[in-house]
């Protein structure tokens, strides 16, 4: 497992494909996140811009929407390899859980950082991976909230097969701590963009936890 994967949030598809070149041969996963301007206020780029995209990067999609229900199909096609939906965004989460049983994609709940483990609980039965937001969605660049890392442990004691990402506000000062707390791997925005050189960034990321 690839413990740290590069997020592409952008309104633009000129840049998201010129994000997706620089990372091209330097990173097996991209995650992607999708925001329809009503769940967070932010909007992104379309799925559909990601055509071929698969055919360089397994693609995380980190659907930012509400009705959830209504991406999953524009997931497939284009081959996504694993696919969150917010349990905030979703009026029934069981009903989306079962719509995504019909995709080959792994099943991701992503839950905003004052949501409690106990709220997830319900569900995590049948879902492949959790994604815990440790910043306020719909930017890079946002303060990371430590808190959300206690729970890790929690969502691992619920089923330690689950896999744990934590996205937002992750750089240098934390990855360790982290992955010390027990994530399976992390995503990262600006800490990459930011950077002069994305992909040194990326290698120092990815040096810091071994
Ligand atoms: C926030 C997104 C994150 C974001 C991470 O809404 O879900 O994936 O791209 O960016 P940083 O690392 O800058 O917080
Ligand atoms: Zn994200």
């Amino acid at each position: 497992m690839q413990k740290v994967i590069p997020a592409i949030l952008t309104n633009d598809a000129k840049k998201l494909q010129e994000q997706l070149q620089v990372l091209k041969d330097q990173s097996y996963w991209v995650h992607i996140d999708i925001m329809d301007g009503k769940f967070v206020p932010a909007v992104s780029i379309n799925l559909a811009e990601l055509r071929d995209a698969n055919q360089l990067f397994n693609l995380e999609i980190h659907l930012m929407v509400k009705k959830p229900e209504k991406y999953l199909e524009s997931c497939n096609t284009i081959g996504a390899k694993r696919v969150y939906f917010h349990l905030e965004g979703a009026k029934d989460p069981k009903a989306v859980l079962l719509a995504m049983e019909q995709y080959q994609f792994e099943r991701g709940i992503a839950i905003n950082p004052e949501t409690t483990v106990e709220q997830l609980t319900p569900y995590v039965k049948n879902v492949d991976a959790v994604l815990l937001l440790s910043i306020v969605p719909g930017a890079q660049g946002n303060t990371f909230i430590p808190e959300v890392a206690e729970k890790i442990l929690e969502i691992k004691g619920l089923n330690e097969k689950l896999l744990v990402g934590m996205d937002g506000g992750v750089g240098e000062g934390n990855i360790q701590d982290i992955f010390t707390k027990g994530a399976d791997y992390i995503v990262a925005g600006s800490a990459v963009w930011k950077a002069k050189d994305p992909i040194v960034s990326l290698r120092e990321l990815q040096e810091m936890i071994y």
